[in-house]
Order: structure tokens, then sequence, then C-alpha cells
């Protein structure tokens, strides 16, 4: 790395600790989005999480895994710039067009686990085990306004990974929430970040490892009122019947996810698929909103790469939603 190189990354990394690290301090957060690509030349993510850095280091798919002969001299900068020691530094390389289904796979069995803060809750992240941490960072707001919806409202958390979703739902005061996930680990995993904030309930709480397109045509109809519906761009996990793509597929998972909601009930749909288009006219709904904007935090205006959109059930004839 030349030194013009090297002293560019470290004023940038220094300007966005001082700008971010205040709005995170505001606000008690833990962990926000410190770097993303900001210079071309140095293509890395760092995320922080408390005392610790994440830096995923993104390979395009003919670079070999080797280590990056330059890595040593990114530790080096990050550690001394953010004065983190370089034992608090976790990287992942990752894939520019990655193997999905290699997202959720485990990579090593460390288990040491970290807790940190947002929006007045704690969650557990791993930040060696698996290639993501165990919270999205991106999705801040979202939880935010899924929090605010909440209250007395039956919640379906398709897709649920961690639970963080079901975490806000229950903090925001949700009668029932019921989380879908393939994996017995990111349930178990969603149990402990509940409890963690004393808001495990079992009465209120139904976790189901299910193939969440086989749960959804099994739900009764109009059980919930709310529901966040995040899936995978694309996934044939053997658990499945077949394999699922998000553009193809999203029209079925939509509407099959609106059956489940009562009339006028809201549904959360997000996508990471970078060059999504929404169906709309396939869609049964009576409201559909991109709000992508409203849901992207400071940490990641300008970079965020991934969808969201609001969809409201429509109401029976004569009514019209508020
Ligand atoms: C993008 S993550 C969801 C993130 C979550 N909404 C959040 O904000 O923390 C996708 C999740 O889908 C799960 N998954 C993948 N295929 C599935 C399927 N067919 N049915 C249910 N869960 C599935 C994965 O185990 C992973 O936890």
């Amino acid at each position: 790395m030349t030194h013009d190189l090297l002293q560019q990354f470290v004023n940038r990394l220094l300007k966005n600790e001082r700008h971010r690290g205040k709005l995170a301090r505001r606000q008690e957060l833990d962990c926000y989005r410190l770097y993303d690509r900001d210079l071309p030349a140095v293509p890395l993510v760092i995320d922080r999480y408390a005392d610790r850095l994440y830096v995923a280091q993104y390979l395009r798919t003919e670079e070999s895994e080797r280590p990056d002969p330059q890595w040593e001299d990114y530790l080096a900068a990050i550690s001394s710039t953010l004065s983190v020691p370089v034992e608090h530094i976790h990287l992942k390389q990752r894939r520019t067009k990655g193997d999905p289904t290699q997202q959720y796979q485990k990579l090593a069995d460390e288990k040491n686990l970290l807790i940190v803060r947002e929006g007045g809750l704690r969650f557990y992240v791993n930040l060696t085990d698996y290639l993501d941490t165990g919270l999205f960072l991106d999705h801040r707001l979202t939880r935010e306004k899924f929090r605010q919806l909440s209250r007395g409202a039956r919640v379906l958390n398709l897709f649920c990974y961690t639970g963080a979703f079901s975490v806000y739902a229950a903090d925001g005061g949700a009668a029932q929430v019921v989380s879908v996930d393939l994996s017995n680990t990111y349930l178990n995993w969603a149990q402990r970040n509940l409890a963690l904030n004393r808001l495990f309930d079992p009465d209120k709480h139904e976790f189901c490892r299910a193939d969440a397109l086989q749960y959804l045509p099994t739900a009764p109809a109009e059980a919930f009122d709310l529901v966040i519906l995040d899936p995978p761009t694309f996934s044939n996990s053997k658990a499945m019947a077949g394999h699922f793509d998000i553009q193809r597929d999203h029209p079925t998972l939509i509407n099959q996810t609106l059956r489940a909601l009562r009339p006028g009930g809201t549904l959360y749909f997000s996508t990471n698929c970078r060059k999504f288009r929404l169906d709309k006219s396939a869609l049964q709904a009576g409201f559909v909103k991109d709000i992508t904007a409203q849901t992207t935090p400071f940490d990641f205006q300008g970079r965020l790469q991934r969808w969201c959109f609001v969809i409201k059930k429509p109401l029976p004839e004569g009514e019209t939603l508020p």
C-alpha cells in the first residue's frame, strides 16, 4: 500500500469514526458501520461492535482466498488509527458474487459472544464463527418502526435469523410473536436474545423450525396483524422442497403472507437482491410503498444494498385504510 493511499485511508477512518461515533453515542448505540469501500483501492467493510471491529474483505470471483499481502498494512492502520488491539479485529473474506448458501454456514467454533446495545435493547453477536455476526446493522430503523407498530399485535417474523425483529416486537408490547426459521441454531439464538432483554415469555413467543415456504400455506388465515418478511436472495437448503429465488418467487411468497394477515394488516418486506424489481401488479395488496430511503440509517447513507417495502392487506369493500 503506498504511503499516500495509507494516509487517505487513515484520514477517512478518523473522519468517519469522529462523525458516526458521535451520532452512535447519542443513541447509546454500540454497533454501526464505519467504512464501506469508501476508497475503491481499499475494498474493505468495517463495522464497530462495542470495542471490537468486524472487517470484511470483498474478493472478486477470480481472486483466491489467500491472505491479501496488504492485509498486514490494513490491520496495522486500522488498529493504530482506531486504537483497537489487533486481537479485537476480526477479518472475514466475502465474495462479491459468493455462494449464497455459504452465508449461514458455521466457519469456526470459538463461541465468544459479545453483547451490544441498540435501541435500548441488547443483542448477542458472534464475530468469529459465521460469515455474518447475528445482527444486520442496516435494519436498525426498520426494527424501530416495527416496535412502534407492535403494541397488542399478533406478530409473525418470517426468516427470523437471530430474532432481532421479535425482540423489538416484544419490547413494543406485542401480544404474540411467532418466529420462523430453518435453522435451530438461529432459533436458539433468538430465544437467548429475548431472554437477554428479559422479554422471553413462553406464553407469547413461539419458535417454529420450518421452511417458510411450507409454513405459510399452513398458517391460519388472517391470524396476524404485523409481519416482517426478510428472505435470503436465494435458498436451496436440503430442508427445502426445491429452491427459492426472490425475484421469481416474491409474488407467491408475498401473497401467501398477505393471506395470513388480517385485512388492513401491515407487512414489511425486505430483500438484499440488488437488481430486485417488485412486481406490484402481481400482488393482492391494498397499499404498497417503497420505504428503502426511510429505513436507511446514518451509517448506510448512499451505500445501502437492500430494499424495503411496506405492504398493507386490503380492507373489505367500503372500508378505507387509515
Ligand atoms: C436475511 S436472513 C434474515 C434476517 C432477519 N430478518 C434479521 O433481520 O435479522 C435469512 C434467514 O433465512 C433463513 N432461511 C433461509 N432459507 C429459509 C427457508 N426456506 N425457510 C425459513 N428460513 C430460511 C436463514 O437461516 C436466515 O436465518
